[in-house]
């Protein structure tokens, strides 16, 4: 194996730059010659690259965002653009490429694979709804950002006696939200996954407030609903003041944990390993705290659900 092609995709998430970092340096240890594509899927069918080197990723670790730019591409959502990124592939004499990408990212993985182009993939997004791994790059960091927020939410939430509906990101899945929840001891969380009524929310508040529970934290994310018209109904239905906040993408950006640079680390170096080792169609990335290649199509067609354990804990100590 002489030349990898790598790049980002999708949502950018903290630590997507410790991940080109580890797959350019084992590349480079292996004397592998890795080019990156800029802009995502869009860089690989216009065939605009740059060649990394070991010094070309110096100094990137500890920051946010990707160095290599992201995107979700349309070019690349047709058979034209992906025969065109195959060609693309050939011309530049690759032996794989690497994505680093969260579900959608790598079901464009799976579909480069389909056209014989060896393909592993990096879990990347704050989302976590990638089948088969505990958590993915970004998830940390974007919970860490959310528990701060909600904090300091709280110290609002307490001297006013209000209630305050926070969202964060989660298009379609509750795991940002469950988790900040916890951490922060939010009274209720709300996620596309658990069934909720909003009537049965009015209840549970209304009992609450006349226990003398005067203010409360609701998380949601935001593929549950919108903050503002939950915050609204709550005030037209309840004698409490509700506010809204809404995180959004204060929660994609900053510098990435600890975890996440660790995490980023063995999953760029376990993909290009991978590859090395005539694998495909994996995505590499943590499972029971090790590093694992989860089959592509079933991490991007299985659902990851919630920890039901995390579900029920919330469940017992948010009274
Ligand atoms: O990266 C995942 C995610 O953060 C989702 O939770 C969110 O809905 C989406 O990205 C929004 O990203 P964009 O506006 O960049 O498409």
């Amino acid at each position: 194996m002489k030349r990898i092609g790598l790049l980002t995709s999708g949502g950018d998430a903290s630590g997507m730059n410790a991940a080109i970092r580890a797959v350019t340096r084992t590349a480079a240890s292996m004397g592998i010659v890795t080019i990156g594509f800029q802009h995502g899927y869009d860089g690989l069918v216009t065939n605009t690259w740059t060649e990394l080197n070991a010094r070309a990723v110096s100094g990137i670790l500890e920051l946010g965002g990707t160095m290599l730019k992201s995107a979700r591409s349309e070019l690349f959502r047709t058979p034209e653009g992906r025969r065109q990124a195959a060609l693309v592939v050939q011309q530049n004499q690759l032996d794989g490429m690497i994505i680093i990408g969260g579900n959608g990212s790598q079901t464009g993985g799976y579909l480069l694979g389909q056209l014989s182009v060896p393909v592993a993939g990096v879990a990347s997004t704050i989302d976590n709804d990638l089948y088969g791994f505990d958590y993915t790059i970004g998830f940390d960091t974007a919970v860490n950002v959310a528990i701060d927020a909600i904090d300091r939410i709280r110290d609002a939430a307490e001297s006013h006696d209000r209630v305050f509906v926070v969202e964060v990101m989660g298009r379609d899945n509750g795991a940002i939200a469950l988790e900040a929840a916890i951490a922060t001891g939010a009274d209720i969380v709300l996620t596309p996954e658990l069934p909720f009524s909003i009537p049965e929310l009015i209840t549970h508040l209304r009992n609450d407030v006349m226990a003398q529970k005067k203010h409360h934290i609701i998380v949601m994310a935001e593929g549950a609903g919108h903050a503002e018209e939950l915050a609204r109904y709550i005030n037209a239905n309840l004698p409490v003041e509700c506010r809204a906040t809404v995180l959004g993408y204060v929660q994609r950006g900053g510098s990435p944990t600890r975890f996440d640079r660790i995490l980023a680390s063995t999953s760029g170096e376990a993909a290009v390993v991978a590859l090395t080792e005539g694998r495909s169609s994996v995505v590499a990335g943590t499972r029971d705290g090790h590093i694992v290649l989860q089959d592509t199509l079933e991490a991007v067609t299985r659902r990851n659900l919630l920890k039901p354990e995390l579900v029920e804990l919330l469940r017992r100590v948010s009274i």
